[in-house]
C-alpha cells in the first residue's frame, strides 16, 4: 500500500514537472526594460522582478534624454516595453508625442498626489515613481586644498574663483541638466536665466552625458562642484566621501521621476505587471538598499532619515506641463546649444 502511494505521488510529480517545470523562462515571458535611474537601482529592480515573476528582463540603462531619443527613433518598430526612472519632463514629452501607452494601475490610490498629477497631466501615459530636489554638491577636501570659498547660492557658482571647478551634464542627454536649465529659467526669467547659463559655462570643466556623473567625479576628487539632484550628492556622502550637499539659497527646482509603458510594446502584459510591481510600497522601500534617497511615490514606502527633506528646501513651483511639453523642451535645448554650449570660454 505504502509503495503504491509513493509510486502514485512520483507519477504525479513527473507529470507536473513535464507540464510546468520545464523551460520556465520561455513559458513566463520576457520584458525589455529601459532604465534611466542609477545603474545599481536599475539592476535591483530588474532582479527583483525576475525573481518574483520568472519573467526574463533585458535591461538597458541610459540617461533620460537619451532614452527619450531612442524610444522616438524606434517608434516605427518599438523594441522596449517599459521605461522606468529618469526625470519626468522627457516622459511627458513622450506622452505628448504619442510614444507611450495609457495605463491606470489598480494601486494608484496608494500614491502621493504629485505622482497622480503627473499621470493626469499626461492622460495616464506616465506616472510619478519618486521625487527629488535639485542643487549641487562639493568635495570639501578639494575645496579646501584650492582655498575656495564655500558656495551657498546658484549665483555663487558664477564667481571667477570657481573657473574649471564646476561640472554639470549636457541637458540634451541628461534629465538632471535639463531640470537645471528649466529651473534657472523659472527662477531668474528667461533672459537673465540664459545670462546665468552663459556665465556658468565659463566655469564648467566638462558637460557629462549622465546627470549624476559630476558628483561621482567630485567624490573621486576629480572635480570640485557637481550640479546634481541633492539625493545623488547625499548618496556619495553616505558612502563615506567628503561630499556636502547644497540646497541653493535662491530656491530650486525638483523632479518627478517617472515611468511609462512604450506604445507598441510586444510584451504588454509583462510591462503592466512591472508597472504595478514598481509602484508597490515594499518594492519602493528597497531603494534604500542601494542608497537611493528620493522621496517614494507610494505613501507607505520607507524613507531614510538621511534623505534630503523637501519640506526644508525652498522649492519653486516647477511648471511640469510647460517644461515637459515637446515645443518648450526642444526650444530650450536648441537655444542652449546655440547660445551657451557653442560659446568660447
Ligand atoms: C539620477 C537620479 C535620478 C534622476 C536621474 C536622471 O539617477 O538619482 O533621480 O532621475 O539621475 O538621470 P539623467 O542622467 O538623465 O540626468
Amino acid at each position: 500500500m505504502k509503495i503504491y502511494k509513493l509510486m502514485l505521488t512520483t507519477a504525479i510529480g513527473v507529470v507536473v514537472a513535464m507540464g510546468f517545470g520545464t523551460g520556465p523562462a520561455a513559458a513566463k515571458g520576457k520584458l525589455n526594460y529601459y532604465c534611466s535611474a542609477q545603474e545599481d537601482w536599475c539592476q535591483l529592480m530588474a532582479k527583483g522582478f525576475e525573481k518574483e515573476t520568472g519573467i526574463k528582463v533585458n535591461m538597458s540603462r541610459k540617461s533620460s534624454g537619451e532614452t527619450f531619443a531612442q524610444i522616438k527613433a524606434e517608434s516605427r518598430n518599438p523594441k522596449g516595453d517599459v521605461w522606468w526612472g529618469g526625470t519626468g519632463d522627457p516622459h511627458l514629452q513622450a506622452a505628448e508625442e504619442g510614444l507611450t501607452e495609457p495605463y491606470v494601475t489598480p494601486i494608484r490610490g496608494e500614491l502621493n498626489g504629485w505622482a497622480i498629477s503627473q499621470a493626469k497631466s499626461a492622460d495616464d501615459k506616465t506616472i510619478g515613481i519618486y521625487s527629488g530636489a535639485l542643487g549641487y554638491g562639493y568635495n570639501a577636501d578639494v575645496l579646501k586644498q584650492n582655498n575656495l570659498p564655500v558656495p551657498a547660492c546658484w549665483k555663487d557658482l558664477l564667481k571667477p574663483v570657481y573657473k574649471g571647478h564646476v561640472q554639470m551634464a549636457n541637458p540634451n542627454s541628461s534629465g538632471t541638466a535639463y531640470t537645471t536649465l528649466a529651473t534657472i529659467v523659472q527662477l531668474f526669467g528667461e533672459e537673465e536665466g540664459f545670462e546665468f547659463m552663459k556665465g556658468l559655462h565659463k566655469n564648467i570643466n566638462q558637460y557629462t552625458k549622465s546627470g549624476s556623473a559630476p558628483i561621482k567625479a567630485a567624490a573621486r576628487g576629480e572635480n570640485t562642484i557637481g550640479i546634481v539632484f541633492l539625493h545623488d550628492a547625499v548618496k556619495q556622502a553616505v558612502k563615506g566621501f567628503p561630499i556636502v550637499a547644497v540646497a541653493p539659497c535662491e530656491g530650486t527646482g525638483y523632479e518627478i521621476g517617472s515611468m511609462s509603458i512604450i506604445k507598441g510594446s510586444r510584451n504588454m502584459e509583462e510591462a503592466k505587471k512591472f508597472y504595478d510591481f514598481a509602484l508597490r510600497a515594499d518594492i519602493q522601500s528597497r531603494a534604500l538598499e542601494v542608497k537611493a534617497f528620493q522621496v517614494p511615490s507610494n505613501k507607505a514606502a520607507k524613507t531614510s532619515p538621511k534623505a534630503p527633506k523637501l519640506a526644508d528646501i525652498k522649492l519653486i513651483d516647477y511648471d511640469f506641463k510647460k517644461y515637459g511639453s515637446s515645443s518648450e523642451r526642444k526650444r530650450l535645448l536648441k537655444k542652449w546649444d546655440d547660445e551657451v554650449k557653442s560659446l568660447a570660454k
